[in-house]
């Protein structure tokens, strides 16, 4: 019986609070932190050049492998102790007692009392039984779909889908349908429409004929304002065309949701809503059916193969010892240069085109999830917690930011990620991207000094415009090439990384009061917009323009 057995059939899911918790008091003031700061003094002063020149087995201690993936860390950094450090801190901060509690189902998101269950979705055999249900439905539905067995009200094959959704109910499937476009199935479009902006979806529907496309709302509550509004109004249109038929919405209109009852009386059937539970967290929420537009568009063989690479990463994730724990060692990587380093960003650069949503899609990952400021006992934190993740695909990048990384004053710690393989292959560019990818990395952590100039570039008096001070650390995460299997390892890796920060930082990742906050304001200030309230009890910035909105609305 393997590991996920052993959960997955003991328990019935039993949702309580997270046992056995002890208050982590403040971190700051522990040993483990201590150690950490001083040492980080140390380390401040040495340059990676130094590091590298005084160990030549450098890159086999700081590199881990997973079945063909690497993950290279030499180009942190850090050195042994630091490593040790580091480790230390994880056990004190108790990762594996955190880690086996989210895999036994307890309620760890506390503030929600929910459970956290997204790797409950990938569990392939030892799923719950509801999840392998709505999957099977998801086959028959994307099997329907793609041999014209369910067509369109009035018998036209399906060619466009529209996944309409915002958040975790967008930047997963669309980062990943971007990504798989090699393995795109013929014949069938996915367009994604997720900003509250009209022209999002007026644009997108300016293509597409409503005889053969078919919408996923894809919403966890179903309540969304944005996704709501986007539905509504592709409800209408479709409506129009098919002057006002109601029952074409059951044939053009499906929902990934956990609210099957609001979906239902937006007109979807029961049968066109592909549910999961409120253990699946938005922004963790990929592999449930908020994947469906994923799998219409490269066929769901593929999708499950995307699963099975989710299930690699959360068994190794589960099993693997906290040496070779992956997820776990980029969390602590990140730990040091956030916490004690001082790098207030990290940056994500996917050498190819076809994942150049990736950044993105971390954006809300990381930063929905550790972006926060009360610890689990409730304390106000005196650290900082989650880095701005921002980036961009990597050649693009360089030719735009990368100056910054290069000879600006900020410390950012970025992730390569870069494939052996192209997923296309037009000759002579692949090779190019791989030395870039390198080229970038190298110049960052080592940097030219003077004495490194080039014969011509000291000709002239601007030698020390040209030195780059380099120390900038990075990883390099080498994937064999873009193949479902390979993106679900990636998601799952970048998830549980964002999970151990969390405990690392003690922070509940899992919720996100601050985004309902702003949900409310905007709530309460749409009759101001619309003159149906006066601004009057709002701060003077608002009111002014407010004002300024309506002398250009009537000018
Ligand atoms: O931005 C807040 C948030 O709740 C995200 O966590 C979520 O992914 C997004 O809104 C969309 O929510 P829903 O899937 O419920 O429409």
């Amino acid at each position: 019986m393997n590991w996920f057995s052993i959960y997955v059939l003991n328990d019935e899911w039993e949702i309580g609070q997270a046992n056995g918790y002890r208050s982590m008091g403040k971190l700051t003031g522990s040993l483990e932190w201590k150690n950490l700061v001083r040492h980080a003094e140390v380390l401040k002063r040495k340059h990676l050049k130094t590091l590298f020149n005084a160990d030549t087995a450098r890159f086999e201690r700081f590199s881990l492998t997973h079945g063909d993936l690497l993950i290279d860390f030499s180009k942190q950094r850090i050195d042994t102790t630091t490593l040790a450090l580091l480790r230390k801190y994880a056990e004190f901060s108790q990762w594996q007692t955190w880690r086996d509690r989210m895999f036994a189902g307890e309620a760890i998101n506390h503030t929600e009392g929910r459970a956290v269950g997204h790797w409950r979705l990938r569990a392939g055999r030892t799923a719950p039984d509801d999840v392998r249900d709505v999957l099977g439905r998801m086959e028959r539905f994307c099997n329907q779909v793609r041999f014209a067995d369910w067509v369109g009200f009035s018998g036209k094959p399906i060619r466009h889908i529209v996944n309409i959704g915002i958040g975790g109910s967008d930047l997963g499937p669309r980062m990943l349908v971007e990504a798989l476009k090699a393995y795109h199935l013929k014949g069938v479009r996915v367009h994604f429409v997720s900003n509250l902006d009209g022209a999002d979806l007026a644009t997108t529907l300016e293509e597409l004929d409503a005889e053969s496309t078919l919408f996923i709302v894809a919403s966890k509550t179903f309540t969304t304002k944005e996704t709501m509004t986007n539905a509504n109004t592709a409800r209408n249109w479709l409506l129009q065309k098919f002057s006002g038929e109601e029952k074409s919405i059951s044939r053009h209109f499906v929902a990934a949701s956990c609210n099957v009852q609001q979906a239902e009386r937006f007109g979807i059937s029961t049968e066109n809503v592909f549910p999961f539970s409120d253990w699946v967290g938005g922004r963790f929420s990929v592999c449930s059916s908020v994947g469906l537009s994923v799998a219409l568009a490269i066929g769901f063989e593929r999708f499950q193969q995307f699963l099975g690479g989710a299930r690699d990463i959360d068994q190794h994730f589960f099993s693997a010892p906290i040496e070779s724990n992956v997820p776990l060692t980029l969390a602590l990587l990140s730990f040091w240069n956030g916490s004690f380093l001082g790098a207030r960003s990290e940056a994500v650069f996917p050498y190819s085109h076809s994942l150049r949503l990736l950044p993105a899609y971390l954006q809300q990952l990381e930063m929905e999830s550790n972006g926060k400021r009360i610890d689990r006992d409730g304390t106000e934190v005196d650290y900082l917690t989650s880095p701005i993740i921002w980036g961009e695909s990597g050649s693009n990048g360089q030719h735009s930011f990368f100056q910054l990384l290069h000879q600006g004053t900020e410390l950012v710690s970025s992730d390569f990620i870069v494939m052996a393989e192209p997923d296309f292959s037009p000759p002579g560019h692949h090779d190019g991207v791989l030395a870039n990818c390198l080229a970038q990395s190298s110049a960052l952590a080592f940097g030219k000094s003077s004495t490194e100039l080039e014969p011509e570039e000291i000709q002239d008096s601007w030698g020390d415009y040209r030195c780059c001070p380099g120390n900038q650390p990075s990883n390099t995460l080498v994937l064999p090439t873009i193949e479902p299997f390979t993106l679900g390892q990636l998601v799952a890796i970048y998830e549980h990384k964002t999970f151990c920060l969390g405990v690392l930082w003690n922070l509940n990742s899992f919720d996100q009061w601050g985004v309902e906050f702003g949900k409310l304001l905007a709530d309460r200030l749409r009759p101001v917009i619309s003159g149906n309230v006066s601004p009057e009890m709002y701060d003077a910035s608002t009111r002014g323009i407010v004002a300024h909105f309506s002398k250009l609305k009537h000018k």
